[in-house]
C-alpha cells in the first residue's frame, strides 16, 4: 500500500496542544503514513508559539509561513497564497487543521479550493454566538470539511442539525485532553509555583483574551473591578496575553491590588499553576475542558460557551461579565458552599489522536486510488492574474 501523506497545520496558540498529540500517534505509524507540519505564523511571539514546540516534544515546523498580527481579513489573506503554493508543491492526501482560529478556516477554503480533502479535528462546537471570531471559523470549516472528528455528542448533533451527512462525522474525543495525560508528569517538576511564591490551592488563576471582554474598555474594567474584589480574598494570578496586555494600557487600567499580572506562561508552566489553582477565571475555550478533566472549579467570564459538555458533566459554570455574580460565584466556591464535583466526558481518554489517525487511514482506503490523488491538485488557472492584483500593478 502506498503511504499516506498527511499535512498538518498549526497557526495559534490553542492549535499547538491539538496537534501534538495527533503527531506523535502519526510517528507511531511510519510505514503506513508520512507528514507535513505547516505553522501559518498567525502566533509568532516565543511566549505564544515557539515555547510550546518544547513542552509539547513537538518537531520544528517543516514550513513556517510568514504571516504575523492584523486585522483577521489581512492575515487570512496573508495567508491563504502562501498556503496555497505549499499544497501545490506538497501534494497531500489529507490536510488536518484543528480548532477554529483564523488559521484554520484560511487553510480549509484553500485546501478544499484545490480539491484535497480536508479533515476538522475539534468540528462541530458551537456557541451560537455570531459575534465571535471563532463561531463563523468553526461554521465555515464544517461545512467544507470533508471529514468531521468530534470531541462529543453535542457536536455529533449540531452537525447533524446542520445538514451534515452522517458518513462524514466521526466522534473520536478530545485531542487536547490527550495532551494533558501526556503532559501532567512533566509539569509536575516545574518550578512555577515556587517562583511565584505559591502555596497548593490557596491562589487564582484568570486568563482573559476574547475581543467582547478586552477590546471594550467597560467591559474589561468592570471584569477587573470583579477580579479585584475576589482578589481580596485569595491572590489572583494573570498571565496576561499580549492582546489584553495592550488594551489595559491603552485604555489605562491597571490590576486591581492582589492581581498578579505576569507575562503569558508556556504549557507545562501553566498546566502546573492552573492545575494547582483553588479556582480557575477565564474566557478560554480549552481551559474550560482542561479544568473538568481535572476536576478544578472554573468560572467562564462570558455569557456562552461552545462547550456545554463541560457544564453538564465537568465542572465549568458561565458568569458572563457582570461583576456582582462573578464574585458571589467564586464565593461559593471559596466558601465550599457549591461543590464542585464533575466527571470527565465519555472519549476524554488519552487516546483521541490514535482514533483521529485510524480514522484517517481506513477513510483513505476506501476513497480515491493512489493514481487518482496524484492528479488532484492542480494549480488554479488564474494565478497569475491574481498575484499582480496583489501587487497592486493591475
Ligand atoms: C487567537 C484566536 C483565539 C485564540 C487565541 C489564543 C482567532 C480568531 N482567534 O486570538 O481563538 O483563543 O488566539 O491566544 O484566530 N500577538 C502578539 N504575539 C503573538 C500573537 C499575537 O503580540 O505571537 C498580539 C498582536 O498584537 C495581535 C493580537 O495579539 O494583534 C491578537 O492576535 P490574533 O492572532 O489576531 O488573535 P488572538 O487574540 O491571539
Amino acid at each position: 500500500m502506498a503511504m499516506l501523506k498527511i499535512l498538518n497545520v498549526v497557526g495559534a496558540r490553542p492549535n499547538f496542544m491539538k496537534m501534538a498529540p495527533i503527531i506523535a500517534a502519526i510517528n507511531r505509524r511510519p510505514n503506513e503514513v508520512s507528514q507535513t507540519l505547516v505553522h501559518t505564523g498567525q502566533h509568532y511571539d516565543e511566549a505564544m508559539s515557539t515555547v510550546f514546540f518544547g513542552d509539547l516534544s513537538m518537531p520544528e515546523p517543516d514550513i513556517t509561513l510568514e504571516t504575523k498580527s492584523g486585522t483577521p481579513s489581512r492575515q487570512m489573506a496573508r495567508i491563504m497564497p502562501l498556503f496555497e503554493e505549499v499544497l501545490i508543491a506538497q501534494q497531500p492526501d489529507w490536510v488536518v487543521v484543528v480548532g477554529d482560529v483564523n488559521s484554520t478556516i484560511a487553510c480549509a477554503l484553500v485546501a478544499s479550493k484545490l480539491n484535497v480533502r480536508v479533515a476538522h479535528v475539534e468540528a462541530g462546537l458551537r456557541s451560537f454566538d455570531r459575534t465571535m471570531p471563532e463561531e463563523i471559523n468553526r461554521l465555515l470549516t464544517d461545512q467544507i470539511a470533508d471529514l468531521l472528528l468530534t470531541p462529543s455528542a453535542d457536536a455529533d448533533a449540531n452537525l447533524l442539525r446542520e445538514g451534515v451527512p452522517a458518513e462524514r462525522i466521526v466522534r473520536v474525543g478530545n485531542v487536547m485532553i490527550d495532551t494533558l495525560f501526556q503532559q501532567l508528569k512533566r509539569a509536575r517538576n516545574s518550578a512555577i509555583l515556587d517562583e511565584l511564591e505559591l502555596r497548593q490551592r490557596e491562589f487564582a488563576v484568570l486568563t482573559l483574551h476574547r475581543p467582547a471582554n478586552v477590546d471594550d474598555p467597560e467591559s474589561l474594567s468592570r471584569i477587573l473591578f470583579a477580579i479585584g474584589a475576589i482578589a481580596r480574598k485569595l491572590p489572583v494570578i494573570f498571565p496576561a496575553h499580549p492582546r489584553t496586555e495592550a488594551r489595559m494600557r491603552e485604555f489605562g487600567l491597571v490590576a486591581p491590588v492582589g492581581v498578579r499580572v505576569i507575562a503569558p506562561l508556556g504549557y507545562l508552566d501553566f498546566l502546573q499553576l492552573w492545575s494547582n489553582a483553588r479556582l480557575a477565571l477565564t474566557d478560554s475555550g480549552g481551559l474550560q475542558e482542561e479544568t473538568t478533566a481535572l476536576g478544578v472549579p472554573c468560572l467562564t467570564l462570558r455569557e456562552n460557551t461552545e462547550r456545554p459538555v463541560t457544564i453538564e458533566q465537568g465542572t465549568n459554570r458561565l458568569v458572563g461579565s457582570n461583576p456582582s455574580r462573578i464574585v458571589r460565584a467564586a464565593r461559593e466556591i471559596l466558601s465550599g458552599r457549591v461543590s464542585f464535583v464533575g466527571r470527565t466526558p465519555e472519549l476524554w481518554d488519552g487516546h483521541a489522536a490514535d482514533r483521529i489517525v485510524e480514522t484517517l487511514i481506513a477513510r483513505s482506503n476506501r476513497t480515491l486510488s493512489q493514481q487518482q490523488r496524484r492528479h488532484r491538485v492542480t494549480e488554479p488557472r488564474r494565478r497569475s492574474a491574481y498575484r499582480v492584483a496583489v501587487s497592486g500593478k493591475e
